[in-house]
């Protein structure tokens, strides 16, 4: 470490559909890179906690209808509540490992039928991670794990349009791992991908920002 204050922590982004393991990764990742000394938090979003992230969760139980755009709306300005304390934690020294980010805000609404475009403009300026995790499991497998919930968007069908989205949405910079794998085999994949993450963004890598 410099200490001079290039030295940041790396910004980590696991998404993919629900029920693919995302949260029980993320713990297992906190875990391992704690372990190794590396301050590090698991943050998700959305963030239930703010008072936006009560609205949403409200819409997501179905005790209150909103517009789609009004709360693809709400889902970003949950995370631009969070923007300055992710960047002051990052700078700190902080790695956030994060369980979905703006690309679940995408992929969600345009799966409904918002223009993409749309979708991704209220992210611009939001801090750009320095790895997405992609966990890519067949809608058909999530749901055959069973564990969806009642909420609005845990049904195939919708899953399906989701699955669809984030197609289109991924990238080259996008790592893929086959979330039908063991639990410890994908643990170990990323384990590696982050650990090289981790690196280079202590030795100084500069903050980015959506969309980049
Ligand atoms: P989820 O990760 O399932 O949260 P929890 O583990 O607390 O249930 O997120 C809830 C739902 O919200 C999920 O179906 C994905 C959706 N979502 C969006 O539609 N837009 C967003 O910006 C985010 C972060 C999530
Ligand atoms: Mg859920």
């Amino acid at each position: 470490r410099s200490g001079n204050g290039d030295s940041r922590g790396a910004l980590v982004v696991l998404e993919g559909l629900d029920r693919c393991g995302k949260s029980t990764q993320s713990g297992r990742l906190l875990t391992y890179l704690k372990g190794l000394g590396h301050s590090t938090e698991l943050w998700r979003f959305p963030d239930r906690t703010t008072s936006v992230g009560q609205m949403i969760s409200s819409y997501l139980s179905s005790q209150s209808q909103l517009d789609d755009h009004t709360v693809h709306l709400l889902f970003s300005a949950n995370r631009w509540e969070k923007r300055s304390l992710m960047e002051r934690k990052l700078k700190s020294g902080t790695t956030l490992i994060v369980d979905r980010y703006s690309y679940s805000g995408v992929a969600f609404s345009s799966a409904k039928g918002l223009d993409i475009d749309w979708c991704k403009a209220p992210e611009i300026g939001l801090l750009a991670p320095d790895m997405v995790v992609y966990l890519n499991i067949p809608p058909e497998k999530a749901a055959e794990r069973g564990g969806y919930g009642d909420e609005r968007y845990e049904k195939l069908e919708f899953q399906r349009k989701v699955s669809h989205s984030y197609q289109v949405l991924h990238d080259a910079s996008w790592k893929m791992i086959d979330a039908c794998q063991p639990i410890e085999d994908i643990e170990k994949q990323l384990q590696e991908m982050v650990s090289d993450c981790v690196r280079i963004c202590q030795k100084g890598k500069p903050l980015s920002f959506l969309w980049s």
